[in-house]
């Protein structure tokens, strides 16, 4: 079978997405949809990279906290991460209308989600400005927390793979399930969002 050259990008190797949670100055929760996420590992530890493009209220509080929460997202999760991810805080004085079940970080001063099925609390080691307005930020995972059903040792993996339901990002801006359903393009799910606090 011959390879042929095709467009840049990361179709077949897609990123599942994370919220990113932040403390704001007033004491609430404030969070953001990423996809462009990674991890490395250091003497330290295990660490995320974390690009964000360009500035947003996230990057703010990331910058001014030096800590953040990653909640990966479920499929029960997407319509709100879908909003967290088209509504620009800057601009949005209300976003935080809906929101989740926060709980904060057991070790870092965080909003976590309890509905999501992983949360990372993450302290910022190094940020790395791009020069075009993208900042990669190199954090140390100094705590998780996981739904406590994906603790069951008796439970097969790709059993409980399918329990914690990550979303997947590939190309043209669309969402699809870790066993390849679409979930509909950017900007959708948020048209169903039911299971928030307003
Ligand atoms: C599916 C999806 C993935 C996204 N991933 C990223 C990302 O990795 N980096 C980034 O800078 N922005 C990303 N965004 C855009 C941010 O979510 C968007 O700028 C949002 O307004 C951030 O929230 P904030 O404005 O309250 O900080 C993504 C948006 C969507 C819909």
């Amino acid at each position: 079978m011959a390879k042929v050259k095709t467009k840049i990008g990361n179709d077949y190797c897609p990123q599942a997405l994370f919220l990113y949670g932040t403390k704001q100055e007033d004491g609430q929760p404030h969070f953001g949809l990423f996809c462009w996420f990674g991890y490395y590992h250091s003497s330290e530890g295990l660490g995320v990279m974390a690009c964000i493009g360009e500035e947003k209220q996230t990057k703010d509080l990331i910058r001014k906290n030096g800590v953040f929460s990653a909640n990966l997202v479920s499929e029960q999760l997407l319509p709100l991460a879908d909003y967290y991810g088209c509504t620009c805080g800057r601009i949005t004085p209300d976003k935080m209308k809906h929101l989740p079940t926060v709980e904060w970080g057991q070790v870092l001063d965080v909003p976590t989600i309890t509905e999501s099925p992983i949360s990372f609390e993450l302290e910022v080691k190094k940020t790395i400005p791009m020069g075009d307005g993208s900042d990669i930020f190199l954090c140390l995972i100094r705590n998780v927390t996981q739904d406590e059903q994906l603790q069951d040792t008796t439970v097969p993996f790709t059993e409980k793979l399918m329990q914690a339901a990550p979303v997947l990002a590939p190309g043209e801006e669309t969402y699809f399930s870790i066993d390849g359903r679409y979930l509909g393009k950017w900007g959708e799910p948020m048209n169903h969002m039911s299971n928030t606090k307003e």
